[in-house]
């Protein structure tokens, strides 16, 4: 067919849209991988680092590997509802899927070898509203911000240099207060007696949309009774799972909800710095775990406890930890899930223990 003569201009002006499109798509695309910014903290760039020296345990969470699911309540008292409008703060009491566990990638390190307990929830309110936390019991964070947290991972991991945690101490000043805090804290030996604290710190909004910045923790019913790192050595190696299996089955295990309020002024955004001790707390209610699960096939196997899950009424402060928090779960929890042939499995299942 014979060409008109405006048409192929017009033809040479789609084809310079669609070759500019195409080379943003490119761009876009290469740009979210860190290929053109190779100096660039990426969510891959922080799992990698997390992995221990002969490799990822395949199948398993890339921290905190080790653990055992629960199911439970959330016996909410009301009170909090003054602070936030989220559903699971009106009084009443809402099913929660949770993880007791351990802050390492080896699913098989000795209990006693690991400094870091956690507590995982997801607490469901009525028309599916989700609230998702993963605390743990350090009574503030060994670092200032997710890109000192990967600096001391390679820090850690770098056997070519002798100096490199000392640099990284020098220039990540906290570090040198959390480092004395974990030589000298006492131990528990048991998961039913420590305390899981938020860290991050989070806004609460209220029915009259008011908005308080919060961090909270769980306060456990049981006392804690310090046990000396001799005795924790001397015990199994996979001792706190035996212990909390039959603590529950003995009765429930409880723990209060104690939400913190920030003062103006108070380092929202920074989780390794505590809050002075006199800020104004409320009880929220009080977690009851009502009967451990297994950890291979059970109900928490398939969760991601993203802590930006939340429900109305909750939302992210300036602490940029739970963003990155929330891209490195995504990763860590789709490598997991496409291993399927290396996932735990339960024994009766007849396949990995
Ligand atoms: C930038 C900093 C952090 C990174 C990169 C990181 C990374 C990870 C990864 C990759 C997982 C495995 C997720 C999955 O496969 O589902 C995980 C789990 C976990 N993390 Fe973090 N984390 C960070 C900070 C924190 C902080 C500040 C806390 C507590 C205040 C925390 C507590 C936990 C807990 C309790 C789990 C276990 C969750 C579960 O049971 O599935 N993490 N972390």
């Amino acid at each position: 067919m014979a060409e008109t003569p405006t048409s192929r201009p017009s033809a040479v002006r789609s084809l310079v849209l669609i070759a500019i499109i195409v080379i943003a798509l490119i761009a876009a695309f290469a740009y979210t991988a860190g290929w053109l910014t190779p100096g660039r903290l990426t969510p891959a760039k922080i799992v990698d680092s997390l992995a221990p020296p002969d490799g990822a345990a395949l199948g398993f969470r890339r921290n905190h590997a080790k653990g055992i699911c629960f199911t439970g309540n959330f016996e909410s008292n009301g009170a909090a509802a003054a602070l936030s409008k989220a559903p699971m703060f009106a009084a009443g009491s809402y099913p929660v899927t949770g993880r007791f566990n351990l802050g390492t990638p080896d699913p098989k390190a000795p209990d006693a070898t690991v400094r870091v307990r956690g507590l995982s929830l997801r607490v469901v309110a009525q028309g599916g509203s989700e609230w998702r936390s993963a605390m743990i019991d350090l009574p503030f964070f060994p670092v200032a911000t997710p890109q000192a947290f990967y600096g001391l991972l390679k820090a850690s991991a770098n056997k070519k240099d002798p100096d490199a945690m000392k640099n990284f101490i020098a220039a990540h000043p906290e570090f040198g207060v959390f480092a004395k805090w974990a030589g000298s804290a006492p131990w528990t030996g048991s998961y039913a007696q420590e305390r899981y604290n938020s860290l991050n710190s989070f806004v609460f909004t209220n029915a009259a949309g008011q908005d308080q910045t919060v961090r909270w923790s769980f306060v456990p019913a049981a006392r804690p009774e310090a046990i000396s790192a001799d005795q924790l050595k001397a015990r199994d190696a996979d001792f706190l799972a035996a212990d909390i299996t039959q603590r529950v089955q003995s009765a429930p295990q409880k723990w209060t909800m104690v939400v913190t309020l920030a003062n103006p002024g108070d380092p929202t955004a920074d989780p390794s710095k505590a809050w002075p001790e006199d800020r104004r707390t409320v009880e929220a209610g009080t977690l009851v775990v009502n009967a451990i699960e297994p950890e291979p096939d059970g109900p928490c196997r398939d969760l991601n406890f993203d802590p930006t899950v939340l429900p109305s009424g909750m939302h992210v402060s300036d602490d940029p930890f739970p963003a990155a928090r929330s891209a490195a779960y995504a990763v860590s929890f789709d490598r997991r899930t496409a291993e399927d042939k290396d996932y735990p499995r339960h024994p009766a299942g007849g396949a990995t223990p």
